[in-house]
């Protein structure tokens, strides 16, 4: 039963996304108050006002280390005593460590921050650099305990601090299981958390934003928990929510029957001891399996050996540059490390990418228990890269693969390579924005249905998708997997999560990525419960006929238990959404049956598409970036996901920016019957903001939040005009999607709240100018400017599908599945005598469709955007094609030579190739 909600009410608070911005704005708030007060100029509420909201603010710190409970008992007194100097000085003081994260730099003296004084100050100065420097946590200690041996427990940790150690940290007690929840969730910060026994259950609290992190959570039959078993369910529910950190359970009972229970989720179990020393070695020691950086650091160790360098590679160690007369701007510009850190060694300490035995492999590890995989492969070219890699590993000739025709182009090529007979998916199309949507479950589905029927289910393979998609629909990973299992219990999926990367790190986003649902289901068809739940829905499926598609794509499929093999792949662009150099990408590997069926084709495929001079730098940048996701990837991604909502709120709210631009709500982008909650969009100016996590539950797709689309068409700009004529050339903000009428801004974690405010900074003045432009316009000017919006916003090209492979590249022309061989096309295109051209624009392709002829494109016709093939080799030209390309008013267009027009098979190359498949 989910659990039920503390009363909810539609307040105020309803502004803010999250309980941290309530936070930061509390404490700014109180700062404003208590200095008009100091100042003497305080207005008549001014007292009532920072009552309530030193009252607000307090239960919010007793999940935090900093200021911490003394310091506001401290502030509630200096207010009581009317000593507004004070207590403006000291709150100032707090606000500004706050924001600038001063505190996590000094050990914390609350004595020194509550003199406000500048004595911290100077003694953080007189400390060493490398002390100060150090990185600083929070641990979390779950214990009903009083005030007085909290302080005891803090003192009895800290005493073993000594200055050699490379972390330093702070305790926060909390004394029931709803609020470690809230803690762990608030405060990203903590790094590790004790759970003792004997706590309670729920907080004392009732404050609505906190509780949203309750309702994040979906916690179910708490209530039925005895108190003995707490401390093991806590401990669960921590490792799903942020499963980096390091969890240390003290018990009372038998620590092996208790071990047994809590699987991988704790890092040690002790037994009802208070050895702290033994807990402060152990917290130190799990941030440094995080903090550990194999590769980084062998490649640091390596740079600093003395090495004479005889044989090729004369940048390594920066000797060509060096002793150059005409490139030392190259080193003056990079520094020497960057050259000193070139070389092609792959001994002396560090390792071989090919064959990775030493620090590479152990990097690699390192990656897959940070992103949740049974094993992770580092590429130095691309996702690009990875996904050849993976088709190649596990498609032969003549399988039978389902992509998503708008998938990236290295997959097209995959298939290319592989010889797979390809089934394109159309997603949903969104004609009124030019883009499109994601494959409904139920096109799946389908198409596996019509292969069982047809005979051909075991020749297919993959299914292959985009997670997230560029415009940000994110697809239920775990449902999609789930009921394609049913139908065909060994297929493999490639997820393309290429902008993924960074969703493991959000718990709501890393329910929909591949790694953590392949997992979910694992445990779920291994369970009891599972075997019970599937006998029961194989009654209800009986009463549906054998062989009636129609009726079995009303009903959730599940797969048998005894069959299933959970078989996912991911591939991500580090690069792209986390710290990584470009070119840094991951393949992460979720498969049952890797080390049987697939280990030697995934080693072959990885050396014939790997250097064999990988980049050590982005190879050490990719270890570099797991540690930095391990040790605040939740900070980042909460805070990338804040802004993004930032910036919905402010462009909804702001009279000229919403009278110009739309940012589009899920409503826009997700058509009601793929989603179910009837969630319409996270942020409305009128109620505020919407719980997201019952669209990320259960939606069919719901809507990457910090994916921001912007509807730029009412301002008569195309999306490219405002992209690379207003935003990059007038103001040097960088994007790269556009559709026709949208732009897309992304946030990442490297989004500041300054870069936002300058983003809604130019936004106004573009509006601004906009706004006068169109005041100033002369009666004709008017009406071309009419024109260009009403085309923009209602002259849109319908966006055409797949049409289908022509029957010369059909290996089962007569089948009634639509499987196409589109290696076979892309080679026959190699010969200039089986190709010719019909012109777009000179009407001979035209022509020759009126005339009944199938035209047959040659090659991949790329147009950017979308950037995906709108035509690939051996596919049929549709009318809506034509009509496509020639509404199209991109300048890129990949295939397409203007000049000559499309290039396409001649009718006897159809007919002979028609001849060959026949004889195949
Ligand atoms: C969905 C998708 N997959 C793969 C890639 C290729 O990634 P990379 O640039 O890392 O080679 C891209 C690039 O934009 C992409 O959008």
């Amino acid at each position: 039963m989910p659990r039920k909600a503390k009363t909810q009410t539609r307040s105020s608070l309803s502004q803010y996304y999250n309980a941290s911005m309530f936070r930061a704005d509390t404490w700014n708030r109180i700062k404003n108050l208590c200095q008009r007060l100091a100042e003497g100029r305080g207005r008549p509420d001014d007292l009532e006002a920072v009552s309530s909201l030193i009252e607000q603010v307090s239960p919010m710190e007793e999940y935090f280390a900093f200021p911490g409970r003394l310091v506001v008992l401290q502030i509630k007194s200096l207010f009581r005593d009317e000593a507004y100097e004070e207590l403006f000085a000291l709150v100032n003081k707090i606000v500004g460590a706050l924001m600038s994260e001063s505190y996590r730099r000094k050990h914390i003296n609350l004595h020194s921050i509550i003199d406000v004084s500048e004595q911290d100050e100077e003694e953080a100065e007189d400390n060493d650099e490398r002390i100060r420097r150090r990185p600083y946590f929070e641990v979390l200690i779950v214990d009903d305990i009083s005030h007085a041996q909290q302080r005891q427990q803090r003192d009895s940790l800290t005493d073993f601090r000594r200055d050699e150690d490379a972390f330093t940290y702070e305790p926060i007690f909390v004394p029931s299981f709803e609020d470690a929840l809230i803690a762990v969730l608030f405060n990203p910060a903590i790094q590790s958390v004790v759970i003792r026994f004997g706590f309670k259950l729920r907080s004392a609290h009732n404050m609505p934003v906190l509780n949203r992190y309750l309702m994040q959570a979906q916690l179910e039959n708490l209530d039925d928990l005895e108190p003995q078993d707490y401390g093991v369910a806590l401990a669960d529910v921590v490792n799903a929510m942020r499963p980096e950190l390091d969890l240390y359970l003290v018990t009372d009972q038998a620590v092996e029957d208790i071990a047994g229970r809590v699987g991988d989720a704790c890092r040690r179990v002790f037994y009802n001891r208070e050895d702290f020393l033994e807990l402060h070695t152990n917290i130190l020691r799990g941030v440094d399996a995080r903090y550990d950086t194999p590769f980084f650091t062998a490649l640091k160790q390596y740079s600093k050996q003395p090495t004479g360098v005889f044989h090729a590679m004369p940048i390594s160690r920066g000797k060509s540059i060096a002793k150059s007369h005409w490139i030392k701007d190259m080193g003056e510009f990079y520094g020497m490390n960057i050259f000193l850190a070139e070389t092609s060694a792959t001994s002396g300490g560090l390792d071989s990418l090919l064959e990775p035995h030493g620090p590479i492999k152990k990097a690699q590890e390192m990656a897959a228990r940070a992103f949740g995989a049974r094993k992770t492969f580092f590429a130095t070219n691309g996702t690009s890269t990875c996904n050849k890699i993976v088709v190649q590993a596990l498609v032969r000739p003549g399988d039978i693969v389902l992509v998503d025709r708008d998938c990236h182009k290295s997959h097209h090529y995959g298939m290319v390579l592989s010889g797979a007979e390809v089934i394109y998916l159309d997603s949903f199309p969104l004609h009124q924005y030019s883009m499109y949507g994601a494959v409904p479950l139920r096109e799946i589905k389908k198409i596996l249905l019509e292969l069982k029927a047809a005979g051909k289910l075991h020749r297919v393979k993959m299914l292959l998708l985009t997670n997230c998609t560029f415009d940000g629909i994110v697809y239920n990973v775990e449902r999609y997997m789930e009921e394609c299992l049913a139908i065909k219990p060994d297929l493999v999926f490639l997820w393309d999560e290429a902008w993924f990367g960074f969703a493991r790190f959000g718990p709501t986003y890393r329910t929909r990525t591949a790694m953590h649902s392949a997992d979910t289901l694992r445990k779920k068809y291994k369970s009891e419960a599972y075997r019970t739940l599937y006998a029961k829905k194989q009654k209800e499926l009986a009463k549906v006929k054998d062989g009636d598609i129609d009726g079995l794509l009303e009903k959730h499929l599940y797969p048998d238990p005894d069959k299933v093999r959970i078989r996912a792949y991911a591939t991500q662009s580090t690069h792209k959404t986390l710290t990584a150099l470009r070119q840094g990408s991951m393949i992460h590997m979720y498969d049952q049956d890797f080390n049987s069926k697939v280990e030697e084709s995934f080693h072959e495929a990885y050396m014939t598409h790997t250097s064999t001079s990988p980049n050590y730098q982005i190879l050490a940048s990719l270890d570099v970036g797991r540690r930095q996701v391990e040790l605040e990837g939740f900070d980042l991604v909460q805070k990338q996901v804040e802004l993004a909502m930032v910036l919905r709120q402010r462009v909804s709210t702001h009279p000229l920016l919403s009278k110009h631009f739309k940012v589009l709500t899920v409503r826009d982008m997700i058509p009601a019957e793929h989603r179910q909650s009837g969630i319409e969009s996270y942020y409305d100016p009128e109620r505020g903001w919407n719980e997201i996590w019952d669209a990320w539950s259960g939606d069919e797709f719901c809507l990457d939040a910090t994916r921001v689309t912007l509807f730029v068409g009412g301002t008569g700009l195309d999306g490219d005009t405002f992209k690379n004529d207003v935003l990059m050339d007038q103001y040097g903000i960088q994007i790269n999607k556009t559709s026709r009428n949208t732009v897309l801004f992304m946030t990442n974690i490297g989004t500041t709240r300054s870069s936002i405010a300058y983003l809604i900074e130019i936004l106004v003045k573009i509006a601004k100018d906009l706004e006068e432009r169109t005041e100033d316009m002369n009666g004709p000017e008017r009406r071309v400017h009419e024109k260009k919006v009403h085309s923009l916003t209602h002259e849109l090209p319908p966006l055409p599908d797949f049409s289908r492979f022509h029957d010369a590249f059909r290996p089962d022309p007569n089948g009634t599945t639509p499987e196409g061989d589109m290696r076979t096309a892309f080679f026959l295109a190699y010969a200039e005598e089986e190709c010719e051209y019909l012109g777009l624009t000179d009407g001979t392709l035209a022509k020759a469709m009126e005339e009944g002829r199938q035209v047959v494109s040659a090659t991949f016709i790329i147009p950017y955007p979308p950037g995906f093939p709108i035509l690939v080799p051996g596919q049929v030209v549709s009318d809506e094609i034509i009509e496509f390309l020639r509404n199209l008013d991109v300048k890129e267009i990949h295939g397409y030579r203007s000049d000559l027009g499309l290039r396409v098979f001649t009718e006897d190359a159809l007919v002979r190739s028609a001849e060959r498949m026949r004889g195949k």
